[in-house]
């Protein structure tokens, strides 16, 4: 993976269309030059150290094995200037306390940064990433990171661990929840957008916290979708798909990141010289923080790339980690490493420069006690406007799949309704699975936000039917007789938010077979049917809940789920959300992305067709491709225009013609997508490139403008970015699949 210096340069700082500008550089100061001169070895590993807070433990234990501990033995590591930064816990006071004392208590006296892995949301919950990147609204992303960055400021934090960047193309990986999706420019948008929203433009603001774009790199590719498996991945495809979203990450200011478990090519990341180093600092010109993921220095040792903790130190160290995580290596062994000249000291000291640049950046030497105010605390916390904006996100990131008829949306009387299934009135599933510290007091279940609609509440029965993964005694009868008696029945079925997130791979993504025979039963009653799906991944549906009339993507919405639910259900809202992942016909198409190459045997989409680029059992189309997505009302494009050639300097400048032709106001994604016909590399059937939400009256007209550059074109071929002269075909559509069809050619 070793670039020369004149590739490097060659290739240049673009990546689809975004220049990577001079980025918040970390200041000097003299203030940081006179502590570095004064800290012993011990003192530098401490700062390059963290550890999960036990004093302010959020009352669950992650990675059990690796936690170790008590809060005393925490406390007197504080007073030695063990750790630079605890995370995961919330709460003034404690910080406060643990403040104090690494001001008063400690030699030297630097203060401690907090961080967590606040996702999507600290108590007030927003929809799971991937949900919200479905929004296609970047605006949105920006505006709950910033909610979050409220509330977990109010509670003592100063950094998030996220966004979490990881283009995911394979729905069986459970980290596919906390993302944007499968697709890299969608990715790019959505990263961006939250790291504004949570850093702002002052870092100094005690509400803005700072972001950590995560996992560096390439964790969304582990093989066949299970989590922390290895990646064996070309050039091409890492350049192209996976490292994007951290170049706009970088881009809109993020100033950490985050070493990721998987191997790239057999060398770990986290002991990655090539990435965390060449790449990341040389080409990227990077300036921030590196820090590993959980233990991931120590893993070196599991991975068969180092030989004992020493090593994995060193090796961690000296490939550009400069905060290891839990494993306390660095504590253990980077003073002894730099005693017997394995690790140069210049190296630790410009490691300990950066941590104490980032808590300069925030303002923690001027004032320590920045975001630890208990009046914040009282007030900030799921407030109203949080609440509120939870809604609006819950509602926003909706997908309605399929409406045949015009089932929904329902009127306020619309007779007997039964919500069948075991998420019906559930809510320990509905914030989703990165929200260990949710207030869950707050979260609202389906049967409240519907009930809330109904002219006569009591017109709604609640029946479980099946447990998740498993049958209810008398549940499918008693949900037959509820259906029977019902003019309309409403599913709830689909995944807890456990079967999502770290740790959860399955090996089918399916509707859990319990459940699956709930439906069949419910839909035998011949009554009406719409499919409320909680998903944190891409499901490939089957039997009756494939082929029911109405089916909602509903996901994790976070606290106000029920709400956002009944918003879309009864019409408040109309929903405009797209697919951020295609939907396939089988779990066994994963990984299945809808920007994958042509092959040489294209398959037309005709059922048995031999000897084509397809299963024998199912045709290779989505189900529900990328981008799909309804609406209460109906849109048309018309009138695409674009120039027959463009030079390769110049600015493509591609239109099209949006009307809303139904009958109700609505918002469309309009989404414009690129194919190279003939290059030195085979490239991608289509590529998205632009989209932008317009939202309409009925019978109202906009002319959507997308501008191009050369940059968009390029693909990665010998160690640089480059585009080919020739023709492009190129689409403005609402979905990845159709759309108006146009084609233009680069000249030379
Ligand atoms: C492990 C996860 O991979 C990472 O996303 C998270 O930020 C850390 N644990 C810290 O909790």
């Amino acid at each position: 993976m070793q670039l020369s210096r004149r590739a490097l340069l060659r290739s240049g700082a673009i990546v689809a269309g975004l220049s990577l500008a001079p980025r918040v550089a970390l200041a000097q100061s003299d203030r940081i030059e006179s502590l570095i001169g004064r800290m012993t070895l011990a003192e530098k590993a401490g700062q390059l150290s963290c550890f999960s807070d036990l004093l302010r433990a959020p009352g669950i234990v992650f990675n059990p094995g690796a936690a170790s501990g008590n809060t005393a033995e925490q406390l007197a590591n504080l007073r030695a200037g063990k750790f630079g930064m605890l995370f995961n816990g919330t709460g003034v006071a404690g910080a406060r306390t643990m403040q104090r004392m690494a001001l008063e208590e400690t030699r030297l006296g630097i203060p401690l940064i907090f961080a967590a892995d606040v996702i999507h949301g600290l108590r007030t919950i927003f929809p799971i990433p991937l949900a919200e990147a479905g929004s296609f609204d970047p605006d949105l992303a920006e505006r709950t990171a910033r909610g979050a960055a409220l509330e977990s400021t109010a509670t003592g934090i100063h950094w998030t661990f996220a966004p979490m960047v990881d283009v995911a193309r394979d729905q069986r990986w459970g980290r596919v929840a906390e993302g944007s999706g499968e697709d890299t420019c969608l990715g790019q948008a959505m990263a961006a957008a939250r790291v504004r929203g949570f850093q702002g433009t002052d870092l100094r603001d005690p509400t803005r916290m700072l972001a950590c774009p995560k996992h560096f790199a390439a964790y969304g590719a582990v093989a066949a979708g299970m989590d922390y498996n290895s990646v064996d991945i070309s050039m091409e495809m890492l350049r192209e798909v996976h490292l994007p979203p951290f170049q706009s990450s970088f881009a809109a200011g993020a100033l950490t990141t985050m070493s990721a478990f998987n191997d790239i090519n057999g060398v770990p990341s986290t002991a990655n010289r090539w990435l965390l180093t060449d790449l990341l600092r040389g080409e990227w010109a990077f300036k921030g923080l590196v820090v590993s993921d959980w233990t991931a220095d120590e893993e070196l040792i599991a991975h068969g790339y180092a030989a004992d903790g020493r090593d994995a130190a060193k090796k961690a160290f000296l490939a550009g980690v400069d905060m290891s995580m839990s494993s306390n290596l660095y504590n253990l062994h980077l003073p002894a490493l730099v005693e017997a000249g394995e690790v140069p000291v210049a190296a630790v000291d410009a490691s300990v420069r950066r941590v104490l640049q980032l808590k300069d950046s925030i303002g923690l030497f001027d004032n320590p006690y920045r975001s630890m105010n208990a009046k914040a605390e009282r007030t900030q916390i799921a407030s109203p406007a949080l609440r509120k904006l939870s809604r609006e996100a819950g509602a926003k990131s909706i997908v309605l799949l399929r409406n045949d008829g015009a089932l929904l949306p329902l009127k306020a009387s619309p007779g007997r309704i039964a919500l069948i299934g075991p998420f019906g009135d559930d809510r320990d599933n509905v914030a989703g699975a990165w929200a260990f510290m949710a207030d869950k007091t707050i979260g609202v279940d389906l049967a409240t936000g519907i009930r809330a609609k109904l002219a006569n509440p009591k017109m709604l029965d609640v029946v479980k039917g099946s447990d998740v993964e498993a049958a209810l005694p008398g549940g499918i009868d008693a949900a037959v007789a509820a259906a029977r008696a019902a003019d309309v029945v409403l599913l709830a079925i689909g995944e807890t938010q456990a079967m999502s997130g770290e740790a959860q791979s399955r090996v089918a993504i399916v509707i859990p077979p319990a459940q699956q025979a709930l439906v069949e039963a419910v839909a035998a009653t011949g009554k009406p049917l719409i499919i409320l799906l909680r998903h944190g991944r891409a499901l490939a549906l089957s039997g009756a809940v494939k082929d029911a009339p109405a089916i909602v993507a509903t996901w994790f919405l976070g606290s106000e789920m029920g709400n956002a639910v009944a918003d879309v259900l009864f019409g408040t809202v109309n929903p405009s959300a797209k697919l951020p992942v295609s939907f396939p016909r089988e779990s066994g198409q994963e990984p299945y992305y809808y920007n994958h190459k042509t092959t040489g045997r294209p398959a037309s989409g005709t059922p048995n067709e031999e000897y084509k680029a397809r299963y024998r059992e199912t045709t290779n189309e989505a189900l529900y491709p990328f981008g799909h997505g309804l609406s209460y009302t109906s849109f048309a494009l018309s009138a695409l225009q674009m120039p027959a050639t463009v030079p390769a300097s110049g600015t493509l400048t591609v239109s099209a013609t949006l009307t809303n032709s139904g009958k109700v106001s609505g918002t469309e994604v309009v989404q414009l997508y690129i194919h190279d016909r003939v290059a030195s590399r085979t490239r991608p059937v289509r590529e998205l490139k632009r989209f932008e939400r317009v939202t309409l009256a009925p019978g109202a007209t906009k002319q959507v403008r997308f501008d191009l550059t050369t940059a968009d074109l390029q693909f990665w071929a010998d160690d640089k970015w480059i585009s080919e002269p020739g023709a492009f075909d190129i689409w403005i559509g609402t979905s990845s699949v159709g759309g108006l069809q146009g084609s233009v050619a680069l000249t030379a």
